[in-house]
């Protein structure tokens, strides 16, 4: 027999507690905990009927799987970060800052749905007439498109259920709600509970449902990580507000690679793909400049060219400023200790500032190199060659350590017209053997890597 017992849980980060609690032990959030109604069987000592399922098992080789199950978007870089498509009947999560460009990517991908497929289209946020009228200006005019102005969760699982239209656009999540749970919209119960609405209704009637899902400030899709373990895939669409740089990745993907990243700017008419990034990213490069150095950073599978800025100022401060952007704080003031210890340079009294140009962030080792030879021209006001750039990892023995992918990273290069590239010394049998045909100089550690750049 069931029972029901009452659980305490936390709104804000999901704890569960068996009291009321006016602060929540796990995320300090005041006043956050809400009843919850939990049915648990009854501990008895009864032995649970059991059940042959042994019929429904089923054999690899006989499962049925359609070959025509991905709806492609008609924009390709978001089909390359799905895998290749919407797959029927998948729950795909879309996270990203408010005001990125969420909203915009769903309804241009609905121009080229709507000649094949009837899409729906669920807004929480935004009235009928605010959508027509983005539509308008991004030349959106389907005639398959259909906008419903709801909030009620289960009425848009029924609504979907009866009208069956071949996809489901949700925006957002944190708008929706269902009205039995006595939470209010957003929090972390109404935001589980109407996922798994979402999910089961997708599975149930084979239709894709896409979940917009906005971001708190810690970068998190706001509340939930249990989100994340429901939906099939989950995507993040990144950038920095002032620019219009942006990069949708894939967090997971139960249909394909996580290694994939879409690249898109951000225009007067909606958002546009970058094919090349490198090359968005690379103009407008200052000349003669000191301090600017251009690494490949790996983004999934793809190369990409981003320049790196710093800025080595005489402080007026008795503790010296470090600021970064676009690359890890804590990285930056390795390297700078690094570069003090091995290579006798001094930044005590020096404000040292750092930025990754475009609003693009580097999240691997590969860019320490040219961040030590940005520190370096900055020190000595030299510019760095503006055909040159830097791949490498610096260890804090000041050695250069051989990153991934590394002929890859050098063919982009060579591709973006770049004449020479300072490696890793570990990586030359490789580079030689693949018959790159850019200049290459093997380092062995960052006083190699200055005594080339004070020869040039
Ligand atoms: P939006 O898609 O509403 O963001 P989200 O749904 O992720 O919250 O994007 C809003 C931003 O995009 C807004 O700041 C203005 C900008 N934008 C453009 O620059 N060009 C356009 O054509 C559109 C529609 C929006
Ligand atoms: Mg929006």
């Amino acid at each position: 027999m069931a029972r029901s017992k009452i659980v305490y849980e936390c709104s804000e980060c999901g704890y569960e507690s068996g009291k009321w609690n006016g602060r929540c032990p796990s995320c300090g959030a005041w006043n956050s905990f809400e009843e919850l109604k939990q049915a648990t069987s009854a501990k008895s000592g009864k032995t649970r009927k059991t059940a042959d399922l042994s019929d429904e098992i089923l054999e690899l080789s006989e499962i049925d799987v359609n070959t025509d199950v991905r709806y492609k978007t008609g924009i390709g870089e978001l089909d390359r970060v799905l895998g290749g498509g919407l797959v029927k009947g998948s729950i795909v999560l879309l996270g990203g800052a408010p005001g990125i460009g969420k909203s915009t990517l769903l309804l241009q991908i609905c121009q080229f749905l709507g000649e094949n497929y009837s899409i729906l289209y669920v807004s929480g946020e935004e009235s009928a007439r605010q959508i027509k009228l983005r539509a308008q200006r991004l030349s959106v005019d389907t005639e398959s498109l259909y906008i419903l102005t709801v909030t009620d969760a289960e009425a848009i699982c029924d609504t979907i259920a009866s009208s069956t239209p071949d996809i489901v656009i949700i925006d957002s999540v944190q708008t929706m709600s269902i009205p039995e749970i006595t939470s209010s919209p957003g929090s972390i119960t109404q935001v589980r509970e109407c996922t798994n609405l979402f999910m089961n209704t997708a599975k149930r009637l084979e239709i894709p449902i896409i979940v917009v899902g906005h971001v708190n400030k810690d970068g998190a899709i706001a509340g939930p990580k249990v989100m994340e373990h429901i939906v099939d895939a989950v995507l993040y669409f990144e950038g920095e507000r002032n620019y219009s740089f942006r990069v949708l990745r894939t967090v997971k993907n139960r249909y394909g690679s996580t290694n994939e990243i879409g690249v898109f700017d951000m225009q007067d008419k909606g958002l546009r793909e970058v094919e090349n990034p490198s090359e968005m990213l690379l103009s407008g490069r200052p000349e003669n400049v000191s301090g600017t150095c251009v690494t490949c950073t790996m983004e999934g599978q793809r190369p990409i060219l981003t320049e790196i800025q710093v800025l080595a100022a005489k402080s007026g401060f008795s503790a010296p400023r470090r600021m970064s952007k676009g690359f890890d704080f804590n990285r930056m003031t390795i390297i700078i200790a690094v570069l003090e210890k091995r290579a006798d340079l001094f930044f005590g009294t020096l404000d040292v500032y750092m930025n990754v140009v475009g609003g693009f962030r580097i999240d691997e080792t590969a860019g320490d190199l040219a961040v030590a030879l940005c520190l370096y021209s900055s020190i000595v006001d030299k510019p760095v060659d503006k055909k040159t750039i830097a791949i490498g990892e610096i260890g804090l023995g000041g050695e250069i350590r051989a990153v991934s992918n590394i002929i890859q990273r050098v063919r982009e290069a060579e591709r973006m017209g770049f004449s020479t590239c300072i490696v890793p010394k570990q990586s030359l049998p490789a580079l030689r053997e693949s018959g790159v045909k850019i200049r290459i100089i093997g380092v062995s550690d960052i006083n190699q890597a200055f005594s080339f750049f004070n020869r040039k």
